[in-house]
C-alpha cells in the first residue's frame, strides 16, 4: 500500500470542495481495502455530513470495514456539533487503521480526536503528507492558531505601479488585466469564506464582488469604513469612527467567525495590512500597459509570495 499516494489522493478530493464546507474544513477521505480504494468522500455543506461519514456510507458490504484502512486529511472530530463524532462511527464500524495527514487545530478536537481512535484499539499512523495536509487545512490552523483569518491581499497593477487612474469617466473599476484573470479572480473568491474591500473602492468600482464568472457561491462581503452606516448586500465593519488597526480589524472578523478573507483593495485599506506584515499570501497580476498617473500600488515588503509560517 501506498500511503503518500493515497493520501495525496484524500488531498485532491478536500481541494475539489475548497470554499463549500464553511464553517467546517474541506476534508478528503477514503477507505482502501485488498488493493482497492472502495470508497471515496468529501465534507458536505455546514450541517452536513463529514469526510468520513460521506466515505463510510458509500460502502454496501460492512465486512469490509474491518479489513480496511480509512485515510484522511484531517484527524477525525470527537465532539458533537451538527453532526455526532467521526470518532465514534468509525469504531462502531469496526474499521481498524486510520491514517491522518495532520492534527485538528481546533480545540474541541485537538490530539482527543486520535486519543479516542487509540483508546478503542484502532491503529492510528499519523503525518502522512502532513505539510500538504497542512497546506490544504491553512485556512483552519491560521483561524484557531492565530485567532485571526487566513489573509490574501489582491490587486491589480499597471507596468508603471498604479491601481487606478487619476481619473475614471465613469463609476466602474478601470480595468487593468483581463477576462481570464477575471474569472480566476471569480474562483479565488468562491474559495474564502468572506470579502473585504475599503469603502473608497465600494464608492469609486461600485464593486459587486459576487462569483459570477465561476460557481456562484456567496461569500460574505464586508466594507470597512468609519462613517457608512449600511449597504444592502454588504456587512459594514463599522470602526466608530477610527481607523482601526490591520490586527483590530483581524480581530473583528475573527468574532464573526470568519476563517478567511480575500481583501480586495485599495490601497488604503491593503496597506494597514502590508504595514503590519499581518497577512498570509499576496496575489498581485502585473500588467504590461502604463496608467502614467493615479493611485500607486502597494509595495510589499518582500517581492515574492510569503511563505505561511504555520
Ligand atoms: N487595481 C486594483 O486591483 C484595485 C482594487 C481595488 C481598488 N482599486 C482602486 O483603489 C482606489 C481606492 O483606494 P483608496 O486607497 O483610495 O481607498 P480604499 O482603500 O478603497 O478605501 C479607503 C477607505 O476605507 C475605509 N477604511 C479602510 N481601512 C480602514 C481602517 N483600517 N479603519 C477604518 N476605515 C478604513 C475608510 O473609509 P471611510 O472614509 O468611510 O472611513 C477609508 O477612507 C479606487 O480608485 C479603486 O479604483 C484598484
Amino acid at each position: 500500500m501506498n500511503e503518500e499516494k493515497l493520501m495525496n489522493r484524500c488531498v485532491k478530493i478536500g481541494k475539489s470542495v475548497l470554499g463549500l464546507t464553511y464553517p467546517n474544513p474541506n476534508v478528503g477521505s477514503l477507505l482502501f481495502c485488498d488493493g482497492k480504494i472502495i470508497s471515496e468522500g468529501f465534507t458536505s455543506k455546514a450541517g452536513g455530513n463529514h469526510s468520513e461519514i460521506n466515505t463510510i456510507i458509500n460502502v454496501k458490504d460492512p465486512s469490509l470495514f474491518k479489513k480496511s484502512t480509512l485515510f484522511v486529511t484531517l484527524e477525525p472530530c470527537c465532539h458533537y456539533g451538527k453532526t455526532p463524532p467521526c470518532t465514534n462511527e468509525i469504531v462502531k464500524k469496526g474499521i481498524k487503521n486510520v491514517v491522518i495527514g495532520c492534527e485538528d487545530p481546533n480545540p474541541i478536537v485537538k490530539s482527543k480526536g486520535i486519543k479516542y481512535l487509540k483508546d478503542h484499539g484502532v491503529n492510528v499512523k499519523y503525518g502522512i503528507l502532513e505539510d500538504l495536509c497542512k497546506d490544504l487545512h491553512k485556512r483552519l490552523i491560521v483561524y484557531f492558531e492565530k485567532k485571526r483569518p487566513y489573509i490574501i491581499l489582491k490587486w491589480a497593477e499597471s507596468l508603471d505601479g498604479f491601481i487606478a487612474p487619476k481619473i475614471k469617466n465613469n463609476k466602474r473599476p478601470h480595468w487593468i488585466s483581463n477576462e481570464l484573470s477575471k474569472q480566476i479572480v471569480h474562483k479565488w473568491r468562491s474559495q474564502e469564506h468572506a470579502i473585504m474591500i475599503g469603502r473608497k473602492t465600494k464608492k469609486n468600482d461600485n464593486s459587486i464582488l459576487n462569483v459570477r464568472n465561476w460557481n456562484n457561491t456567496k461569500n460574505r462581503k464586508f466594507i470597512v469604513s468609519r462613517n457608512l452606516e449600511a449597504l444592502d448586500g454588504f456587512e459594514i465593519i463599522h470602526t466608530n469612527g477610527k481607523i482601526l488597526s490591520a490586527n483590530d480589524l483581524s480581530k473583528n472578523l475573527f468574532n464573526k467567525k470568519i476563517q478567511s478573507v480575500i481583501i480586495e483593495g485599495g490601497l488604503f485599506t491593503l496597506n494597514k495590512f502590508i504595514d503590519s506584515d499581518i497577512w498570509d499570501e499576496a496575489r498581485v497580476f502585473k500588467s504590461d500597459k502604463k496608467i502614467c498617473d493615479g493611485t500607486n500600488s502597494p509595495k510589499l515588503k518582500l517581492n515574492y509570495y510569503k511563505k505561511n509560517s504555520y
